[in-house]
């Protein structure tokens, strides 16, 4: 029998695991649905999903059974071989998001770095850019993952402090200005590759762009003949009403990045798509990975792509999402430790009314997890609130409810 309670279990990742994050003390055991249940077998609404990983909700039963099947056949052969599933999802996951082709890869990192890496060759090889000198423009406040590459464009300290010497080539902008990136690529586009974005900035805090942002950075990056690279790692999959949230505004990116819920968070699958005159870039030995496109990831892609659509889940994200920020906003008409909610479909935020540095997000959080739903803040003082995408209208209900209680009695 085990007899290892919650305290235990922290208390073993305390001393054995390196201390890279600052979990919730929460020690969760099962998942089901929208559902998680700790070591002592309390039940929570998981109002996180793994960063937006689990947007099918937990351990769906058509994913499980994917992911079973095929690791008893056959879980890796490396791209050495052709496999019997690579193909069929190439052809599933192309024809689904408009693309000549895909290159996959297991975390969302990864296929960043695989992007920047088309993109730079593109730029070399097919835009005439002289060797070395190809530049990406980037946003400020971006998060595109953890790599050496990446935080080398990060802003945020905790990212990138003492991880130098940095990667060179990167250049960044504000965020939601067309007219920034126009000006930088007035002065610069013969020297630039790309053009990497977030249709929302999921871990700056849910930063939604105005209308037309997308729509517009896109037409400029034809205009100067730059890459319109969508990172829809957070975003894409659903979580925000749409496949990915560049349809928003009907925007086909020339590359598109997907990660996290393309495997349903039941195993790492990540994704770059883009047309044939971009990838033709990438010859045999160029670029890879020992478990991209492993036959066992096809799979769990190919089930957890099904299951999004079978059940609807961008519509019910779109018109959960839009109730869940109405009612939130009547609940902060009765508070005012809420400033707002911002957020598209169901990848929302709320504002708490305190210093960014103060510790009112975290602690809320904490009372939220007292109450049954498990939330984490983002950055400072925002709270991010994503439920799995099958969550039902009564599981909606109850969710605002313990909201509401926990942010009316919550003790400043
Ligand atoms: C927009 C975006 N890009 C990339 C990543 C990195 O993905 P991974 O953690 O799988 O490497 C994340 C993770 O949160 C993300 O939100």
């Amino acid at each position: 029998m085990n007899t290892m309670n919650s305290s235990d279990y922290i208390q073993l990742e305390e001393k054995y695991g390196a201390h890279n994050y600052h979990p919730l003390p929460v020690v969760l055991d099962r998942g089901e649905g929208v559902y998680v249940w700790d070591v002592e077998g309390k039940k929570y609404f998981d109002f996180l999903s793994a960063y937006s990983a689990v947007n099918q909700g937990h351990s769906h039963p058509k994913i499980v059974e994917a992911l079973v099947n095929q690791a008893s056949k056959l879980a890796l052969t490396s791209r050495a071989f052709y496999n019997s599933k690579l193909g069929e999802y190439e052809k599933k996951i192309t024809e689904l998001f408009g693309f000549d082709k895909v290159l996959p890869m297991n975390s969302g990192a990864e296929a960043v770095e695989t992007a920047v890496k088309i993109a730079r060759k593109w730029s070399y090889e097919v835009k005439g850019i002289a060797e070395n000198q190809a530049q990406i423009i980037v946003c400020d406040n971006n998060f595109h993952g953890r790599t050496t590459t990446i935080v080398s464009f990060s802003n945020d300290p905790d990212a990138s402090t003492n991880y130098g010497p940095f990667t060179p080539g990167f250049i960044k902008i504000p965020y939601n200005s067309l007219e920034a990136l126009e000006q930088i690529l007035q002065d610069q586009s013969a020297t630039t590759a790309a053009f990497l974005v977030e249709p929302i900035q999921g871990e700056a805090g849910v930063y939604v762009p105005d209308a037309g942002y997308l729509k517009g950075a896109l037409e400029l990056c034809k205009k100067y003949n730059v890459l319109f690279i969508a990172d829809e790692v957070q975003t894409g999959i659903a979580r925000t009403g749409q496949l990915i949230a560049c349809h928003h505004e009907g925007v086909q990116p020339d590359i598109l990045i997907l990660g996290k819920a393309l495997s349903g968070g039941m195993y790492p699958v990540s994704a770059v798509l883009a047309d044939d005159h971009i990838m033709n870039v990438i010859k045999p030995g160029q670029h890879g990975s020992t478990f991209g496109g492993n036959p066992m990831a096809c799979a769990v892609a190919m089930a957890a792509l099904d299951v999004v659509a079978d059940e609807g889940l961008s519509e019910r994200a779109e018109k959960l999402g839009k109730r869940f920020r109405d009612e939130i906003e009547k609940i902060i008409t009765k508070t005012d430790l809420i400033v707002s909610v911002r957020g598209k479909g169901l990848l929302n935020a709320i504002i708490i009314n305190d210093t960014q540095d103060s510790p009112t997000a975290w602690n809320l959080c904490v009372d939220l997890m007292k109450n049954g739903l498990l939330a984490k803040p983002t950055h400072g003082n925002i709270i991010r609130l994503a439920p799995p995408l099958v969550i039902t209208e009564e599981q909606l209900t109850e969710c605002l409810a313990i909201i509401k209680k926990t942010v009316l009695e919550y003790k400043r």
